[in-house]
């Protein structure tokens, strides 16, 4: 066996990732940016480094995962948007505004967006726009063709499905038109600041600071909440929270889906 076959052997037995899920020259950009980062010159040191560091299995499984999503990721959060924050938003205004940061390929604001659809057929006079940003040009362009196959849309019920996307004689499914006009892609990366004007009423980021430092961490959330007008909704990652220095910024709103909300 090659070195690089008896690596991915290990990164399956010790990471849980199976790596004949991913294109190949995928799963070797990513492996070649840790030796970069972890100064081994091959497959073969690394895949000795990554047996003797146990810490680098983390730092492995965040690379291999760095864009990872899928339509309605963690299908509670969305529920609590449906039911509790898209209805209480259109109560107190009918122009809402969403931030999307670190959208990845475009299934965490289509999500939005189909809720946003849903509510708008209720509500005729309530208009949602969902800004979605992320540093990576490659993803962005993904997203904006907005064609995704089978297993990302594997929380998206028939229903929906026969709505909102275009099924293609490949198996792929595309966004209709009224999804992608609901959502305003764009390149941007976080630590530049604001992209959007402020007084936003909702901000996801979700699954996107695993790399960043504590100080970049709390950085983005003095930089979310002064995106955010007062009461407006912050969501983030379901692993993820906030430290102590910045913790009064936001209140809880529902602790377990890692909702908050600006204080006043
Ligand atoms: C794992 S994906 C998360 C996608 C989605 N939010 C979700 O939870 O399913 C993380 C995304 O964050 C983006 N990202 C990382 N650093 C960023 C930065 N400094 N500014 C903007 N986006 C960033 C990456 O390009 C990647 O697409």
């Amino acid at each position: 066996m090659d070195e690089f076959a008896s690596l991915q052997q290990s990164i399956e037995r010790l990471i849980r990732i199976k790596c004949s899920n991913y294109k190949e020259d995928y799963i070797k950009r990513r492996i070649l940016s840790r030796m970069r980062l972890t100064n081994t010159a091959d497959f073969e040191a690394y895949h000795k480094y990554l047996l003797a560091n146990p810490q680098e299995h983390d730092l492995l499984r965040n690379a291999l995962t760095i864009n990872v999503t899928k339509f309605f990721r963690d299908p509670e959060v969305f529920e609590v948007i449906r039911r509790e924050i898209l209805p209480d938003l259109a109560r107190r205004k009918n122009a809402i505004r969403i931030w999307c940061a670190g959208c990845s390929t475009g299934e965490e604001p289509y999500s939005l967006a189909i809720l946003a659809h849903e509510l708008m057929a209720l509500h005729q006079n309530v208009t949602i726009t969902i800004h979605a940003t992320d540093i990576d040009t490659g993803v962005l362009q993904k997203a904006m063709a907005g064609i995704y196959d089978r297993k990302t849309l594997e929380n998206v019920d028939e229903r929906r499905l026969r709505k909102h996307f275009i099924a293609h004689e490949d198996g792929t499914f595309e966004v209709r038109p009224h999804l992608k006009n609901l959502v305003k892609f764009r390149e941007h990366d976080l630590m530049s600041g604001v992209p959007i004007s402020r007084y936003l009423d909702a901000v996801t980021c979700r699954n996107v600071t695993i790399y960043f430092t504590e100080k970049q961490k709390n950085d983005l959330t003095h930089l979310f909440h002064s995106a955010l007008a007062v009461d407006g909704y912050y969501v983030i990652g379901k692993t993820e929270y906030l430290a102590r220095e910045v913790e009064h910024l936001f209140v809880p709103y529902n602790a377990v889906q890692k909702v908050l909300r600006k204080a006043a």
